[in-house]
């Protein structure tokens, strides 16, 4: 029996899913993301250029391949519109490579803006949302309110659209907040019209039916296993499940016809926006990273903030998503580091724990291991037999910690740098 291979990022997003996505794409004829919105940001760098998704499959370059939204992603038609244009302009028929689920919900105007409300007012407390609207969206889907793609094509769109607006209209009364959506209703029409061009499918069954033709599928994660709603640490979270599980709901798939858990992290940790991160760095390491790995954010260009690798993190993300497959990311962003460290525990008052805890606060201080860096450039090695010693070392401890293999090592933003087991 066929079964889906799924890519997730362990850790605070923007481990490189978009990179690892267009690498293995080779293997796959369908990619499907599954949950998440234009709050992801997927960059891919092949033939001298850079490309960001947000919301279509980081598949959508390779010749043949068919690139599926699930209808577990929430849309903004206006980003969609813009990246599909933009890809139209490069000259990749995204007509033919795009289906887009009935079941996925739109992003209204009125969602963004509460969303900015929200933010605004919650002050220091605020999320550090990407402002993109998904909290409200995923909010209106599980209040049972929401438009999907689906609804497009009724007749009484527009009716069920103004009715959805006026209740948001109505919430945002509750909020000393300014604004005009004039405009970006418009543009938000016109990217509904748009979306009529392409091929809106029930995905449940067009996947199951792709698999039972035998194609290959990788579904394609958004975000990381901390941002989480139910296991990330709340509620410095996205709105919706990042973890494997969630491949189930925002596809249609059963959890039986899951195969290869592909896990990808950064050789050390970033996270963008507000809440726990026990191992960042205030220091020049931390600069250091943000420098050389260019830690700025896809979607939204804030600085990432930037911290040492975390196996405390790193291994509950292993385990609760099933991990079969590392993936080390952005190993040579450590290539000039004298030493290097990893938290492998967590010491919270007297007691060292190794389990990642409910709360996550000021108190957790994570207990280090050292190790040598490799104090070389690491660009330029396509074989693990020709990594320098200390490298090796470190995707060993990183095994030993998680029982798992890592098996492609990447060593630069571009297709070609990378290392595969
Ligand atoms: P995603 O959201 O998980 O797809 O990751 P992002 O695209 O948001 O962020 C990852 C960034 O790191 C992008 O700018 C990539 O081009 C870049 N990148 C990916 N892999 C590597 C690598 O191995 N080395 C370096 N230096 N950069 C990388
Ligand atoms: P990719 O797919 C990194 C973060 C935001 C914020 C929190 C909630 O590129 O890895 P949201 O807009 O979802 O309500 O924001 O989640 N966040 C991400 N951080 N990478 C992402 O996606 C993210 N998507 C959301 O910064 O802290
Ligand atoms: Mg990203």
């Amino acid at each position: 029996m066929k079964k889906i291979d799924v890519v997730l990022g362990l850790q605070w997003g923007d481990e490189g899913k978009g990179k690892v996505v267009d690498v293995l794409t080779p293997n796959y004829q369908v990619i499907a993301r599954f949950q998440g919105g234009p709050n992801a940001g997927h960059s891919l760098h092949f033939e001298g250029k850079k490309y960001v998704l947000h919301t279509i499959p980081s598949g959508i370059f390779r010749p043949g391949s068919i690139n599926i939204i699930g209808n577990g992603v929430v849309i903004d038609p206006v980003i969609l519109s813009d990246e599909i244009s933009k890809l139209e302009d490069d000259g990749v028929d995204v007509v033919d490579k795009l289906w887009i689920a009935k079941k996925a919900h739109l992003i209204l105007p009125t969602h963004r803006i509460l969303d900015a409300a929200s933010e605004a007012s919650k002050g220091k407390t605020k999320i550090g949302s990407t402002l993109k609207g998904i909290g409200p969206t995923y909010m209106d889907k599980t209040g049972r309110n929401g438009l999907r793609v689906g609804d497009i094509l009724s007749p009484s769109f527009r009716e069920l659209y103004d009715r959805l607006k006026e209740k948001h209209l109505q919430m945002l009364q509750q909020y000393d907040f300014q604004f005009d959506i004039t405009d970006y209703e418009k543009e938000w029409f016109d990217g509904i019209e748009n979306l009529k061009r392409f091929r809106c499918i029930e995905s449940e069954h067009e996947v199951n039916r792709l698999l039972n033709e035998d194609k290959a599928i990788l579904a394609e994660g958004a975000q990381g296993s901390l941002l989480d709603i139910d296991f990330g640490t709340y509620p410095f979270v996205t709105s919706s499940n990042t973890l494997c599980a969630g491949v189930c709901t925002g596809l249609g798939v059963a959890p039986s016809r899951v195969g290869k858990v592909y896990g990808i992290f950064k050789a050390y940790c970033t996270r963008v926006g507000s809440g726990p991160f026990p191992t960042e760095l205030f220091d020049e390491d931390g600069e250091k990273m943000r420098q050389i790995g260019m830690e700025y954010g896809a979607t939204t260009g804030r600085p990432r903030r930037c911290g040492w690798l975390d196996m405390v993190a790193l291994r509950y993300s292993v385990m609760m998503n099933g991990v079969t497959e590392l993936i080390m990311m952005k190993s040579d962003v450590l290539n000039d580091f004298e030493k290097l460290k990893v938290a492998v525990a967590y010491k919270i008052g007297d007691k060292e724990v190794t389990d990642f805890p409910y709360e996550v606060n000021e108190e957790v201080v994570p207990v280090y291991k050292e190790f040598e860096g490799w104090n070389c450039n690491i660009n330029g090695v396509r074989q693990y037999d020709r990594f320098p010693t200390e490298l090796k070392n470190y995707i060993e401890f990183i095994e030993e910690q998680t029982g798992v293999p890592v098996k492609i090592i990447s060593v630069g933003p571009d297709r070609e740098e990378t290392v595969i087991r």
